[in-house]
């Protein structure tokens, strides 16, 4: 309800925008006929509950991405750092990544006396964050964050005439789009460099000799069940935001490898027959029947390198942990 208070006043635009597209990606990929796939799209995940179980899901022992690139980052980042020479500006897609980049970021400032850190995100709270993790690192480190979608929205990438772009896209994040979208991204944060600018990109590997399935599947299905908290907590979601009524357990968390496309599925799997209710619609579920939540692909080499030469960048460099359970790429604009 409005008020005539100035403060939820200038709110409430936003939150009543983001409470449609919360309804309208609901009805979307709930509202189908009998037999066809369910699906919620991954950024549903994200409100603060699912930020903070998101947190949480980063320093699991089963969850080796974050800590495995980590480490990739504080190996190499004197030798990249002097790959990169001087006069370069970081622009990173998302924001907060200080805790796995800051090796490189605070050697980049020291070695050219400063830096300007440019953060991209479509969340004003993780850019501020940044921005305070970024100015703890190191006082030479100027922050210039920017709101906007990086996948729908334009952005820009501030550069003086002579200055070097270094992007920043680590995290997997990549992992979380379909071949053609990830494709898209890469291509439009080409569009923004020019040739002399680089790309580090943070890719998590598909199964090889050193990596198992089961390590995979474990990373999204961990013991403590912080997991299957995350992925369930799109439905108190849907439960809070939008008055619906998913009996929440009612619904298992479910993690498949799925070979073929190369990627791990997180799925809610409906325990019973049952009907939920959004919005006066009725969305009836049978027993063991799922609803498609996310993709997470995994990259082969082979992948990777045809990935990174379809959108104009040339491999450099592939540095990965001894078992090869996860790459930083580093990437020259050409
Ligand atoms: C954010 N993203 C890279 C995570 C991933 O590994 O795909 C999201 C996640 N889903 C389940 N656990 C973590």
């Amino acid at each position: 309800m409005q008020t005539t208070d100035s403060s939820t006043i200038e709110v409430l635009p936003f939150a009543d925008e983001q409470q449609d597209a919360v309804l309208r990606e609901a009805l979307a990929g709930l509202c189908k006929p009998a037999g066809a796939q369910k699906t919620l799209s991954p950024w549903l995940f994200y409100d603060e509950a699912g930020s903070a179980l998101f947190e949480e899901i980063t320093r699991l022992p089963e969850y080796y991405l974050t800590r495995t690139e980590r480490a990739i980052f504080a190996e190499h980042a004197t030798s990249l750092s002097s790959s990169l020479g001087s006069n370069v500006t970081v622009a990173e897609l998302g924001a907060g990544s200080a805790s796995k980049t800051g090796v490189l970021l605070r050697e980049i400032a020291a070695n050219q006396g400063g830096l300007l850190y440019q953060p991209i995100d479509i969340s004003p709270s993780a850019l501020d964050e940044a921005a305070v993790a970024m100015s703890d690192l190191s006082p030479g480190i100027r922050v210039e964050p920017q709101v906007a979608n990086y996948i729908t929205e334009r952005y820009t990438i501030v550069r003086s005439a002579h200055d070097r772009v270094l992007a920043l896209y680590i995290g997997s994040s990549i992992g979380n789009f379909s071949p053609n979208e990830a494709q898209d991204i890469l291509r439009k944060l080409h569009s923004h460099l020019q040739p002399g600018d680089s790309l580090l990109l943070g890719m998590d590997l598909a199964p090889g000799p050193g990596k198992s399935v089961e390590t995979l599947l474990a990373a999204y299905d961990d013991a403590a069940g912080v997991t299957a908290a995350f992925n369930k907590n799109v439905l108190v979601r849907l439960n809070r935001e939008l008055d619906a009524d998913f009996d929440v357990d009612a619904f298992a968390h479910r993690a498949r490898w799925n070979a073929q496309a190369s990627r791990i599925e997180m799925h809610l799997e409906s325990q019973q027959s049952q009907t939920a209710h959004i919005a006066g619609r009725a969305i009836t579920f049978a027993h063991g029947e799922t609803i498609h939540t996310e993709n997470s692909y995994k990259f082969t080499e082979a992948a990777l390198h045809s990935l990174l030469q379809t959108t104009g960048f040339r491999v450099d460099r592939v540095l990965h942990d001894a078992a090869r359970l996860f790459a930083v790429v580093l990437a020259a604009v050409i």
